[in-house]
């Protein structure tokens, strides 16, 4: 595809989620490829709590092994829990987002294969709610970023989380002030068997 053309999109999609101005309602594939890494925010400009909420709901609707729902979420604001939060994590950049939501799981509540091998679906399951999360914070104007390198027992421990909650993934969130990367993908020939 012509580079300039492509330029022409990327400005368009930066503009439309600087101002937020999504006026038109996206397919799931316009979802699907809008859904990018954000790692830059505007920490001055906070998020609605009617943004914030109808995302928690689109979250708290996802499917889980035996709809056993294995799930907490912590959702930080405060400067100081945004500090300490931000301190598991090596990259400086998540410090620019107004919000991280914390997704834990306990696996006391999540579904464990035993007729089998006992596996333990809760990262399953925290994964699909966490794209839940991210998918409607896309089509609400708002960036997110999948963050799982961080130290999750430093996590626990400064958020003072039971033994069996596990924090999974920080998804900051909030206005982003990047314009985003032509996304990177295997040709549809590359995975299907
Ligand atoms: C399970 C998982 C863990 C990830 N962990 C991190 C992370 O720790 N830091 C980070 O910057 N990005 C992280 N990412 C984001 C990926 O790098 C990103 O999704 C991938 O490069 C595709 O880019 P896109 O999200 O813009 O489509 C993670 C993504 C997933 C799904």
């Amino acid at each position: 595809m012509n580079v300039f053309f492509v330029q022409i999109v990327k400005e368009i999609r930066y503009i439309c989620r600087k101002e937020n101005q999504y006026s038109y309602k996206m397919d799931f594939l316009s979802l699907s490829k809008a859904r990018c890494s954000v790692r830059k925010y505007d920490f001055s400009r906070p998020i609605e709590q009617e943004k914030l909420d109808y995302i928690m709901e689109c979250v708290r609707f996802a499917p889980s092994a035996v709809n056993f729902q294995p799930w907490k979420f912590l959702i930080a604001k405060e400067k100081n829990i945004l500090e300490a939060i931000s301190s598991c994590y090596a990259n400086e950049w998540i410090k620019t987002a107004p919000c991280i939501i914390v997704a834990c799981v306990d696996h006391r509540q999540s579904w464990h294969r035993q007729r089998y091998d006992n596996k333990d679906h809760a990262d399953i399951d925290i994964a699909i709610a966490v794209e839940h999360l991210c998918l409607a914070a896309t089509e609400q104007g708002l960036g997110t970023c999948w963050v799982c390198n961080f130290d999750a027992q430093k996590c626990r421990e400064l958020l003072q989380l039971d033994e069996q909650v596990e924090p999974a993934v920080l998804i900051p969130i909030g206005y982003g002030t990047d314009p985003g990367r032509e996304k990177k993908r295997k040709e549809i020939s590359d995975i299907i068997l």
